[in-house]
């Protein structure tokens, strides 16, 4: 055994989160920020909220597992896929086990289940690969990458999590009823499929994913003041980014500036953040 580090990619979801716990497509991108595992032998020392999983994970042998992260974690940024990955793909390097995609995504599998349920994929998905892709959720999993759009989004943190798991049921224990609104999700997506290259035209079906998981009642009165904050700023749309119930909005702008000042005047914390393509480093 010896010393290894892996890495995985935070993302934001374009369009299409619940939905796609149905069958319907998403679109995810990568971003510039994600996890860093490293794992050094010596005693087994861990952050506490990764000593469940560590054992399934770890290989044999004492490991101190050291996590480093530029994504707030349960803010719906991929933070728990990003760490799983990281720690799969730490544990097979320690071990100079080459896994085969499937093997990894099993890996990553087990543990995302363990921290949601029952996850699409689509968040290790996008944390595995990288870059833009189209998901569907399988067996077996329908992955379609698609080329890094050039574009920026502004995101702006609500301040609370929201709880995945939770989130999911709420919108289960609503289904059937709530099918024309996933399905007016679903049929969303490939139109911004279409207008990645023409943030005028994506910006505005972003808007309208947001209301439509608004509908859904995955949103909160703080998620929507922030999209109407980033609207009232100039930005071409905006949209909750993951299970919602608390997390963060996206907001996609052609100049950050006037974005990231209104949210500093209400007391927001905001970041930049850019779609990374396949190969880029995890920062
Ligand atoms: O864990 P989050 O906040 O990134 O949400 C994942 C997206 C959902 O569609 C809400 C759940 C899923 O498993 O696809």
């Amino acid at each position: 055994m010896r010393a290894s580090t892996g890495r995985g990619h935070g993302k934001l979801i374009l369009a299409g989160e619940h939905a796609v716990v149905y069958g319907y497509p998403a679109l995810a991108t990568a971003i510039d920020r994600g996890v860093r595992v490293q794992l050094d032998p010596g005693p087994t020392t861990c952050p506490p909220a990764l000593e469940r999983v560590i054992a399934s994970v770890l290989p044999e042998g004492g490991f101190t597992v050291s996590v480093t992260s530029t994504l707030p974690a349960g803010r719906g940024l991929g933070s728990s896929a990003a760490l799983a990955v990281a720690l799969v793909r730490a544990a097979a390097a320690a071990r100079l086990e080459a896994l085969s995609p499937h093997e990894e995504w099993q890996r990553v599998f087990s543990i995302e289940e363990h921290f949601h349920g029952t996850p699409s994929g689509i968040d290790q998905a996008v944390s595995a690969r990288g870059g833009l892709i189209r998901y569907r959720r399988g067996p077996p999993p329908q992955i379609t990458p698609l080329p890094s759009p050039d574009l920026r989004f502004v995101v702006l943190d609500s301040g609370t999590s929201g709880e995945t798991s939770v989130m999911v049921r709420s919108v289960a224990a609503q289904h059937p009823s709530n099918e024309p609104t996933l399905r007016a999700i679903g049929e969303l997506v490939p139109r911004a499929e279409a207008a990645l290259t023409d943030p005028a035209k994506l910006g505005p079906l972003l808007t309208h994913n947001h209301h439509l998981l608004r509908r859904l009642g995955v949103s909160t009165p703080a998620l929507d003041e922030l999209v109407q904050l980033a609207l009232d700023a100039g930005a071409y749309g905006a949209k909750l980014s993951g299970a919602g119930g608390g997390g963060v909005v996206l907001a996609l702008v052609d100049e950050p500036d006037p974005v990231l000042r209104a949210a500093e005047r209400a007391g927001v914390a905001s970041f930049v953040c850019r779609p990374v393509p396949p190969d880029a480093e995890v920062p």
